[in-house]
């Protein structure tokens, strides 16, 4: 007797069908829900947090390699329960509430539920809200890496003071920059609108500037600052380190490399470790980082959501919850 085929389950997702578009490129779908592969889980979701990266790759400014292929359910960062393991998988079980970090080719956070793999899936303890953990992923970890790697400063406050000036301090990754930045010794100015100087104060910013030259600058506005406007306010070895990567800023990279200047601008592309975003969720639980939330939107209202991420001011993280 030939078996009967069972019909697969579906669920709620929002996905674009190609290139360009913006919120209204945006269309909501019903669709299979993902089967986890063998080192893989199946989560189902109860936050997501929107990056700038997302509605660039829409824009097709990694074409033609991301999106890794259409109808794409974009987003990668997400908190959820594990409702199925694949068989390589060792740390996890059912019924285990964890954040991860999508595969970027792939994408699948705009929905329901999604796969992630083991690798970059880390624990959540009961004291940090979905909503704050799913945060963290993109944004968290490139703050981190800014701070830790290419700027070299030690969190747990040892080493000589540094002077430190993050710009767009009220963004996804530059209000994670500042608190990250203050474990640490340093003294951080901080740039911002306005209307958030009593949030990143609040934050960990110094009330006033140091009267020093910068020994690194975090520069989280994805408006091109040029290399010219920082270099007279650098100290001698002192680095920009820039996470936009724009061709000028490559330029500049390349001019410098043939002077004989030691400031230097650090072109940095966030490379994610499972630790270092176990590391991150730790502080969350400690209380001592904290996740500033712009806004919260329903999975039916993701192209609000992906209009405000692309109208750039947001205060924090931008989160859509199934
Ligand atoms: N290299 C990497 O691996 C990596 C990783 C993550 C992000 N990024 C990039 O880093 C940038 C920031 O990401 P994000 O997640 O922090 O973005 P975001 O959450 O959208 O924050 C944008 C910030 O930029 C500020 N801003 C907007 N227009 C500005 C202008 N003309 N001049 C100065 N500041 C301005 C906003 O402040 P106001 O509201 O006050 O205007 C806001 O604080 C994006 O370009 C993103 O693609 C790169």
């Amino acid at each position: 007797m030939a078996a009967v085929p069972v019909a697969p389950k579906l669920m709620h997702a929002v996905q674009y069908n190609c290139y360009g578009g913006g919120a209204s490129g945006l269309k909501h779908v019903s669709t299979p829900i993902p089967a986890p592969k063998r080192d893989e889980v199946c989560l189902k979701l109860e936050a997501a947090s929107l990056n700038p990266s997302d509605w660039k790759v829409q824009k097709g400014i990694l074409w033609p390699v991301f999106p890794g292929k259409f109808p794409h359910i974009p987003v990668n960062d997400v908190a959820g329960e594990i409702i199925e393991v694949g068989q390589g998988v060792k740390k996890f079980k059912a019924g285990d509430k964890v954040v991860a970090l999508l595969n970027l080719f792939n994408g699948g956070g705009l929905a329901e539920f999604s796969v992630a793999s083991e690798r970059l899936t880390v624990a959540r303890p009961p004291e940090v809200s979905a909503a704050e953990s799913a945060g963290l992923p993109i944004a968290g970890l490139t703050a981190l890496q800014a701070l830790t790697q290419a700027a070299n400063i030690k969190l747990d406050g040892s080493g000589q003071q540094k002077n430190i000036l993050i710009t767009a301090a009220s963004g996804g990754v530059g209000h994670y920059a500042v608190q990250l930045a203050k474990l640490g010794n340093t003294h951080v100015t901080a740039t911002c609108g306005a209307r958030n100087i009593e949030l990143v104060k609040s934050l960990g910013a110094d009330e006033s500037p140091s009267g020093r030259k910068f020994d690194a600058v975090i520069h989280c506005a994805s408006a091109g600052i040029p290399w010219s406007t920082f270099e007279p306010n650098l100290s001698a070895e002192g680095k920009v380190i820039d996470i936009s990567v724009t061709p000028s800023a490559l330029l500049t990279l390349v001019l410098n490399t043939i002077t004989v200047s030691k400031k230097q601008l650090v072109p940095l592309l966030m490379n994610a470790e499972a630790e270092n975003l176990e590391y991150l969720v730790k502080l969350v639980k400690e209380g001592k980082l904290k996740t500033v939330i712009d806004s919260k939107y329903a999975l039916s209202k993701a192209e609000d959501a992906w209009a405000k991420s692309i109208d750039g001011h947001a205060t924090g993280k931008i989160i859509v919850e199934p």
